[in-house]
This record gives structure tokens, C-alpha cells and sequence, in this order.
């Protein structure tokens, strides 16, 4: 092959200067499922072999099959006394076994005095990477990030070939993990004498309004010695807008050793917040007497931040508490394949609902999410392990722990330590070590690494064992206790503890499914019905968990309280409680969002409460119900006001007003529980604290099923082959009406350029396969996903339905 054509396949260029090259590796792989044995040789012909893209997860195109990753398990955490059969504790998606990739590799430029790295995002999981035939090196964990220098495996010229194994292994997880090279990988060319991957280390020591201490750590490797004598650093500091607001120029010094260390200062800093997420870059030259031999960008925010003994939390200055959800790392029907649309999307839906902090349940996210973190205003808990050396699952990460847990750790510190949006580091989840003789003194290693690497930022885990993390000091030994599941405990913990704060680092974990409404209407534990769905009054839970008033109530109560993380804000694959044992069930019922990315009604309680721009002002249950006539049909309101006025047909139903003496429920919510139901029309008028009003909202039922509307999240998007639109198909009756239980099947075509790529209605109990372009509705509705070509032009989606009147929107993508 001729050498213009290999630089083709190396598709996406993203730094390009005469002493850097980076690569993104995204085109021209072959796959195969399975084992075969002379795979990493560079003449093995793997033409038979399906040709993707990464990222890619090769399990997110089914089949469902509840034998996939059949766990007979008893779930200790979950307090459960006898193992029972879980199906789709994973998913039930074929994500087990092995996989090869394998793609030519042209490195261009490569040659005497250069090197070579290749930077994996993270590879699900056991990766064994092979250049030119000779393995490179290993990386058993899935979730994390990992490089390699492979210069020395490398030919000159362009015909070298990298060949990736990997093996997921049954047993070995409590959710979905994925599989395959679900995120990037890149090349990265370097000469000789360079800063390696992750080779900055900037903090910001001294912040006042007048300016701001920046001390930058640059590392500078020289494997060969040649060409690093004379070496110089300088460093620019610019602003959002491109102004250059600082520079230093340094020498490397015998004394430095291998790293530069700068000390800059930004007058007048803008500071880093969720809500003003003010973003600086250190681009940083490195030259060898006059000649330029590396370029290296550290972006970076200003921001302090205090953990103070009864006080709790404050960012600049400013106490606060985190506003925060949990989120697993699939992307709903995308499976585990990262896509930077889809991480973008579900944050602007956390942050229309107010959310301003993520915990990255419970390993390493993708370097996307945290740098989009950075960018929309999102505080980040980056979270490493599910379990240490006691095991949770039978071919879990304890096997590992022994000989990787501080190599992951570290990654995990260097790759991130830069970015505003991190915050904390949390070195573990509800690990059985807890309870072990030793776990403190675990809890005290790791938690030493993740200081020695970053002494910037506190470390937490999330702990379910209250009693005997107590016990035992290992609730003592951490930076920050995160509690999972303790609203009712705080004040014992907190009376116990030295640290004088406590975090909710897991909470609520209510179920729920869009839409769906359960009669009579009562608070209830584990509870579950013929359909496999839950109720969306919010009022059940697990045998261990809250509703989200019971959080709250000690969130506003308790001065000490730093916040909370509530499980999840997106339903996820996987762990479909309480119907771990009743197959199809195979995702979660957990998610303020659906897997879809739709939002339940728990969306708007949230709201309510955390979203301080927009009033929110939300009904339930919907109010197409024949059959219920005459029947107790509670009606709710989430909202920010504090009392409001229902009508049923016109006539009141009484104002009720949020109260501090009564349950929970009763101070957060507004409920006429003895409503009965008569078609028609409900309407809420809601007063502010002056008893004026202020607000209305209706909700009206709905005739028949009539015609499909299509609301796309966006309609300008870029040709780049990986932007996505997000559109929701609702079946309306002719009114306008949402059919609330409506399930007509709906079919999806794409025309122009674009392609579809999935569609998801959050039924958790539906085998309907993504990347199918049809799908039934869920209570009316169904998200249908668009994706870009790389050529620009004029898109259109298509949804029609049998006997209704079909629908279509048009996209542009440029
Ligand atoms: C917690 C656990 C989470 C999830 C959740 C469900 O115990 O940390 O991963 O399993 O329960 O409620």
C-alpha cells in the first residue's frame, strides 16, 4: 500500500506540529470474536474478518439471552440470605470471550530519533497488544487508561501491523461492562528527547483575587541522551479567549533532574465553577538550543476548594453541596462505546435538572467525560475500584488487586490530576474489605498512594458496612467518609467520627419506570409486579435504600452534610433490581433518566430542589386512564414552589402547601392523595411564598393514538461521522396528547447524510435489539439516534407506524 493511502487510514489527525504527531486510531480495524490462535502475526490474514470502527463494543448487538452471563449468586450488599439465578445481573448481552483486533499501522514520520507511543482509553478488558507480532505489553483492567512505547517494535517505513487481544471473563461483574476497544486509541510520534503521556502536573497553590499561583511540573524524558543537552521550556498561559495572560521560560538545570518545574502567575484569575467553568491552557515548547523538539498542552481551571470540620464543603469561597448523581459508563443503546454526542447530551440533561457533581461509579470514566466535565461545569468524584482484594463477584477485579491496584491507581491520578472538574478521588466501593482485619490499613495504602501522586485532592469511598467501618477505623482512616444508603445513621456516624463532614456517596436508589403508574399508591420495599416495571409515584425502594425525600431531609438538616451522589442518574445495562431473578429484566430501574436518556418524573423532584435558575412546576400521574373512573387516583406535584391548587375538571381539590412537620414526602412534595379519577382535565395553579400565583401546568387525557411527533435535541450537527442527534418520537393522538400507555411499533429511516445508529425506549424488560430501526413505544414513546457521515449535507429521519400519520425531521450536518 502506498503511503499517502496508510496516512489516510490514520483518519483523525489531532495535534499536528513538526515535533508532534497524535493520532486517533478510529478507521480500518478488523474484528473477530473468538480465539485464533496466530492472530498477532503480521501476515495473517484476517480478510474474513468484520471491518469496524472504533469505538466499538462488540456485545451491544445481542442477541439478549438471559445464559449470556447466568450468575447463581447470593448479593451480600443487598442483604439477600440464599443465592438465586440472575440473568441479566449483566445484561444479558454476549460480552463474554475473547476478541481480536487488528489494523495496519503507519506511523508516519517515524524513523531514527523518534519515538512511538500507543495511548489506550481503556480496552475491556485482559488487553494484550502486539506490534509487528511481538506482544508490547498487558492491561487487565477494562476501565482504565494505559500506554505503551513501542518504538522498539516498530519497522521503519509504513508496514507494521498492531494486533489487540482481549478476554472478558464470566463472573466478573455486577453490571454491564462492555467489551472490546469501547474507547480510543491513540498513536502519538514523539522525538526522542519529549514529554511523555501525562507528563504535566499542574496545580494552583495560592489563589486571591488579584491572581493566581500556577506551578506547572513538566517532564521531560531523553531515552537516548541525544539531542537533550540545552534544553529549554516555555511555557504560555492563555485564556478562553486565546490571550496570552502569562509566559516563562526555563532551563533545565542538572539539578532538575527530568522535570521542569515553572511558576507562573494569572492576574485577575477567572475562576472555575459549575456555573462559570472558566478554562486556561499551558502550552508549553520545549527546545534543544534553537530547535523545537516537543509541544505539550495542559489545560486547566482555577478554582479552591475547603473540607472544613462542621461546616462541610465550599468551592471559591462559596459553601455548597453536591448536587450529584452516580452514573454507570454505558451510554444506554450505544452500549459501552463512547461517543462524545451522546456524554454530551446526558450532561445537559443533568444540568437542565440542576445536577452539578458526577461519581463515576465504580471505576475509571472515559478521558471525554471528564474533559466535558471541565467544559459544561460538572464537579467529578473519578472513583477507581468495585472491590479490593475480597472479592464481590467470582472473577472480579480482586484477582488483580494484589499486583495492579497502585499501577491503576496511578494512571488513574496522572491521566486526571489536571482537569478543574476533579475533585475527589474515591479509592473504592462498598469493598467487602470493610469488614476484614486489615481493610483500614488497605484503605491507609491506597489512600497514601493517591496522596503521594495528588496532594491536592481528598480521598473518599463509598461505605456500605457502617458498622463496621466504625469499628474497625476504616471510616476513620479517609479524607471524606462516603455513606451509601445512612440518611437515618448520619448523626451516629458523624458523633464517631473525627472528620466533622459527611458525604452522601451513594443514595436514594428509588425504582422506577417511565411513565408507569401503580395502584393503590403506597411506600413500599422490594416490590415488584407481573409487568416487571415500577411504580413512577417515587415511592419504592430496596430492601436497603430511600426514597429521595428521606435524603433530603437530612441534606438540608444536618450543617455537616457535604451532599449527595443519588444511584443513578441514567438507568444503565445490567442490575435490573428488584428484578435481578425475573428474566427479561436486564437494565436498571434506578435512573432519574431512563436508559433512553428520557426523564422520569423523580427527574422534576430533583429539579425542584437543585435547579436554582428555572422554576420547576411538574404533574403526575398522566391522566388517560378508562376503566379507573370513580377510582382513587393520587395526583402529585414536583416543584419549586411551595404550595399549589389542583382542579380536576374545574373544580378544586384544595391547596396544599409543603410542610416541615409531617414525612418527608409532605416537605417536598405536594399530594392530593384522595383525587378520583374522571377523564378530563387536571391543572395546577402553584403560588410563590407571597401567595401569589405564579404557575400553571395541565395534563389532559388523550384520545386515540393519531400521528407521530419527532423533537429533536439538535438539528445542526457535524459531519464527522460520530455526531449524534438525539430524537424523540412521541405517538400524539390528534389533539396533541401524549398516548401514555400507546405501544404501536415504530420504524426509523435515514436519508441524506446520516445513517441510523440505535434506538432505545426504556422498558427494561424489552428484548427489542438497538440497532434495530424499529422499536415499540414505551408509554408513548420511543428516542431515536442519528448519526453523522463524514459528508456534510442535508439529513432526514423518517418514523412511521401503522395507522398513524408518519413523521419527519430534518437534520443538517456541516
Ligand atoms: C449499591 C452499589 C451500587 C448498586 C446499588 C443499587 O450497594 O454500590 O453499585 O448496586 O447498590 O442500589
Amino acid at each position: 500500500m502506498l503511503f499517502g493511502a496508510l496516512l489516510m487510514l490514520l483518519t483523525t489527525q489531532l495535534a499536528s506540529a513538526q515535533a508532534r504527531q497524535e493520532y486517533v486510531l478510529d478507521t480500518n480495524w478488523k474484528f473477530t470474536k473468538g480465539d485464533v490462535p496466530d492472530a498477532a502475526r503480521p501476515n495473517f490474514n484476517d480478510k474474513s474478518w468484520q471491518t469496524v470502527t472504533l469505538p466499538h463494543d462488540w456485545a451491544i448487538y445481542g442477541p439478549f439471552d438471559g445464559n449470556n452471563d447466568l450468575q447463581a449468586v447470593k448479593i451480600e450488599q443487598n442483604n439477600e440470605q440464599k443465592a438465586t439465578l440472575k440473568a441479566g445481573r449483566t445484561g444479558g448481552l454476549p460480552f463474554i470471550g475473547t476478541g481480536w483486533y487488528r489494523r495496519p499501522l503507519a506511523v508516519p514520520g517515524f524513523g531514527a530519533g523518534k519515538r512511538a507511543v500507543l495511548l489506550f482509553d481503556g480496552a475491556m478488558s485482559n488487553a494484550h497488544v502486539f506490534v509487528n507480532g511481538r506482544e508490547v505489553g498487558s492491561w487487565p483492567y477494562g476501565y482504565n487508561s494505559f500506554f505503551f512505547d513501542i518504538t522498539s517494535f516498530l519497522e521503519p517505513g509504513s508496514n507494521n501491523t498492531l494486533a489487540v487481544r482481549l478476554q472478558n471473563q464470566p463472573e466478573a461483574s455486577r453490571w454491564y461492562p462492555g467489551a472490546g476497544l469501547y474507547r480510543n486509541v491513540h498513536l502519538i510520534v514523539t522525538n526522542d528527547v519529549h514529554i511523555p503521556v501525562w507528563g504535566t502536573y499542574l496545580t494552583t497553590p495560592e489563589i486571591t483575587a488579584d491572581y493566581a499561583k500556577v506551578k506547572l511540573r513538566t517532564k521531560v524524558e531523553a531515552p537516548t541522551r541525544t539531542g537533550s543537552a540545552n534544553l529549554r521550556l516555555q511555557t504560555e498561559i492563555r485564556d478562553a479567549a486565546g490571550q496570552v495572560v502569562a509566559t516563562a521560560s526555563t532551563p533545565l538545570l542538572a539539578t532538575d533532574g527530568q522535570e521542569f518545574e515553572q511558576n507562573l502567575v494569572v492576574k485577575s484569575p477567572k475562576l472555575w465553577s459549575p456555573e462559570t467553568p472558566a478554562l486556561y491552557t499551558a502550552h508549553s515548547r520545549l527546545f534543544a538550543g534553537e530547535e523545537l523538539r516537543d509541544e505539550y498542552t495542559t489545560r486547566f481551571g482555577i478554582r479552591s476548594f475547603r473540607f472544613e470540620p462542621t461546616k462541610g464543603f465550599s468551592l471559591n469561597g462559596q459553601p455548597r453541596q453536591f448536587k450529584g448523581v452516580c452514573n454507570h459508563h454505558d451510554l444506554g443503546p450505544l452500549g459501552a462505546a463512547i461517543n462524545v454526542a451522546a456524554l454530551r447530551r446526558q450532561l445537559t440533561l443533568l444540568k437542565e435538572m440542576g445536577c452539578d457533581a458526577i461519581r463515576t461509579s465504580h471505576n475509571m470514566p472515559a478521558p471525554e467525560l471528564v474533559s466535558l466535565c471541565d467544559e459544561m461545569g460538572f464537579m467529578l468524584m473519578v472513583e477507581s475500584f468495585d472491590e479490593w482484594k475480597t472479592p464481590k463477584v467470582k472473577n472480579g477485579y480482586s484477582q488483580y488487586f494484589d499486583q495492579w491496584a497502585e499501577k491503576d491507581l496511578v494512571n488513574m491520578v496522572h491521566r486526571d490530576r489536571n482537569h478543574p472538574s476533579v475533585i475527589m478521588w474515591s479509592i473504592g466501593n462498598e469493598v467487602p474489605d470493610q469488614s476484614m482485619p486489615g481493610g483500614n490499613k488497605l484503605a491507609k495504602q491506597l489512600q497514601d498512594i493517591v496522596h503521594r501522586e495528588d496532594p491536592t485532592r481528598p480521598v473518599t469511598a463509598g461505605m456500605d458496612r457502617i458498622d463496621d467501618a466504625i469499628k474497625n477505623n476504616f471510616a476513620s482512616v479517609l479524607d471524606i467518609p462516603g455513606f451509601n444508603y445512612k440518611p437515618h445513621r448520619y448523626e451516629e456516624a458523624y458523633s464517631k467520627l473525627p472528620q466533622g463532614f459527611l458525604l452522601g456517596s451513594e443514595t436514594a436508589s428509588t425504582v422506577s419506570s417511565r411513565g408507569v403508574y401503580k395502584f393503590p399508591v403506597v411506600k413500599a420495599k422490594d416490590k415488584k409486579y407481573p409487568d416487571n416495571q415500577s411504580s413512577s409515584y417515587d415511592l419504592e425502594v430496596c430492601n436497603w435504600s430511600q426514597t429521595p425525600d428521606e435524603e433530603f431531609v437530612k441534606q438540608d438538616d444536618l450543617p455537616y452534610m457535604l451532599g449527595e451522589f443519588v444511584w443513578t442518574g441514567f438507568d444503565y445495562l445490567g442490575e435490573p433490581t428488584p428484578y435481578d431473578e425475573s428474566w427479561p429484566s436486564h437494565s436498571s430501574y434506578f435512573g432519574i433518566l431512563d436508559l433512553a436518556g428520557m426523564p422520569k418524573d423523580r427527574f422534576y423532584l430533583y429539579r425542584a430542589r437543585w435547579n436554582s435558575v428555572s422554576p420547576t412546576l411538574h404533574l403526575l400521574p398522566h391522566w388517560t386512564w378508562p376503566g379507573r373512573e370513580g377510582q382513587i387516583t393520587p395526583v402529585y406535584c414536583y416543584t419549586s414552589y411551595p404550595s399549589a391548587e389542583l382542579f380536576v375538571n374545574g373544580k378544586s381539590q384544595g391547596r396544599q402547601t409543603k410542610s416541615t412537620t409531617g414525612t418527608p414526602q409532605e416537605r417536598y412534595r405536594l399530594m392530593w392523595n384522595d383525587v378520583k379519577y374522571e377523564p378530563g382535565t387536571i391543572k395546577v395553579v402553584a403560588y410563590d411564598a407571597q401567595g401569589k400565583a405564579v404557575g400553571e401546568e395541565e395534563v389532559k387525557t388523550a384520545g386515540k393514538p393519531h400521528h407521530i411527533k419527532l423533537v429533536a435535541d439538535r438539528t445542526t450537527l457535524t459531519a464527522n461521522g460520530q455526531d449524534l442527534a438525539y430524537v424523540t418520537a412521541r405517538v400524539e393522538d390528534a389533539q396533541g396528547n401524549l398516548c401514555p400507555e400507546a405501544t404501536n411499533e415504530l420504524q426509523f429511516a435515514v436519508s441524506g447524510a446520516g445513517r441510523f445508529r440505535a434506538a432505545a425506549n426504556g422498558n427494561a424488560a424489552s428484548l427489542e435489539l438497538f440497532h434495530v430501526p424499529r422499536m415499540k413505544a414505551f408509554q408513548g414513546q420511543v428516542v431515536a439516534i442519528v448519526q453523522t457521515t463524514d459528508k456534510a449535507g442535508p439529513a432526514q429521519l423518517k418514523v412511521t407506524g401503522k395507522g398513524l400519520k408518519s413523521a419527519v425531521v430534518s437534520l443538517t450536518t456541516k
